[in-house]
């Protein structure tokens, strides 16, 4: 009796102070103390052994040792809970899984989103077109002959295999695009990359991205254009936005303006982004030329129309405060993951 409660004792003490790391050892735990060949059920077969007159003791001392036992691996089993359990060979679905890095929308893409949804409130349809283009679509048809000297607005990348396919300079050749399907009232806008031939400066690169608007229909007027385009810098900018057009030129709109707003950063007092006149140029706009809308077989008598467009890269620089235009297209993780948002 006295050697079976050493035993015991000494067993307790091992089972007390067992920690287990993973499910391989929890497992291993029970299989030695509480499996069919385990070390409880062969301590129980002690009980043979002992005299008759202290069975009942020996009976007592056992059981408790079983249910000191069984208390041990259930307490193992709850601090296992909640716990890594998979560290050993076996794979544990159960577990919550690693938490990967999401990523960031480009601030060309939410600037450019936001300037979509503006225009989708208007009524106006996304379309999109090809980035090589041939001749006609990003010039001729839009007024722009062979040899005219306003292609020289925009320094072309011409294609190798032939000069008659380029890489567009703007999304005015989708509108064309559009206009040649014959479906008025039209009202669309064009986001999409743009290619220039520029030296490549923190305020120019050679490619960039655009979204144009086109509106053709019966009656479409000057003051339309400007209602839009107001409406647009408001939802854009703030109900504060002020607004100024300048005459410009442009062949394939006639009138043709330029639209300023008032800088974003000094709020019209002058500063250096709006070179201290308290104004930056945003777009470009006008009434579509007659001569754009006959080369598509539109009849100009009986439509009219607006158009514009605009640099995305400009204004998110304006809305972000970022000086440097470069920086759009360098893919540093460190400058793309400040921007988040819903859009
Ligand atoms: N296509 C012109 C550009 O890329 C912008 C523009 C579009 C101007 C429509 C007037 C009307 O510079």
């Amino acid at each position: 009796m006295e050697q079976l409660s050493a035993q015991v004792e000494h067993y307790k003490r091992e089972i007390a102070g067992t920690i287990v790391a993973n499910k391989d050892e929890l497992e291993n735990f029970r299989i030695k103390y509480l499996g069919t060949k385990g070390l409880v059920k062969s301590i129980m077969g002690e009980m043979k052994s002992v005299a008759v007159e202290n069975k009942k003791a020996a009976g007592q001392l056992l059981n408790e040792f079983k249910l000191f036992t069984e208390a041990k691996y259930e307490e193992l089993v709850s601090a296992a809970i909640g716990k890594p359990l998979n560290q050993g060979s076996e794979l544990d679905l159960s577990l919550p899984g690693a938490v990967l890095p999401i990523g960031t929308r480009h601030p060309i893409s939410i600037v450019q989103n936001k300037i979509i949804n503006i225009f989708r409130s208007l009524g106006f349809s996304v379309a999109e077109g090809p980035e090589v283009e041939d001749d006609w679509h990003n010039f001729s048809a839009l007024n722009l002959p062979e040899n005219h000297p306003a292609r020289d607005m925009q320094d072309t990348f011409y294609l190798n295999e032939s000069p008659a396919w380029l890489l567009r300079t703007h999304t005015s050749s989708v509108q064309i695009r559009e206009m040649q399907k014959g479906k008025f009232p039209l009202r669309i806008i064009c986001p999409g990359r743009v290619y220039r031939n520029e030296t490549i400066s923190a305020r120019a690169h050679c490619f960039f991205n655009q979204v144009e608007g086109l509106y053709i229909a019966e009656q479409v007027s000057f003051a339309d254009l400007k209602q839009t385009l107001y409406f647009f810098v408001q939802e854009m900018f703030g109900e504060d936005i002020k607004v100024r057009f300048r005459p410009s030129y442009f062949p394939f709109t006639e009138p043709s303006a330029e639209m300023d707003i008032s800088c974003l950063i000094c709020g019209g007092t002058g500063c250096s982004v709006c070179k201290k006149t308290g104004w930056v140029e945003i777009l470009g706009c006008g009434m579509v030329h007659p001569k754009v809308l006959e080369n598509c077989g539109i009849d100009s008598d009986k439509y009219t129309g607006f158009a514009f467009g605009m640099g995305i890269e400009r204004i998110t620089m304006l809305n972000y405060q970022i000086k440097d235009l470069r920086l759009f297209s360098e893919n540093d993780v460190r400058f793309l993951a400040q921007f988040k948002s819903a859009l």
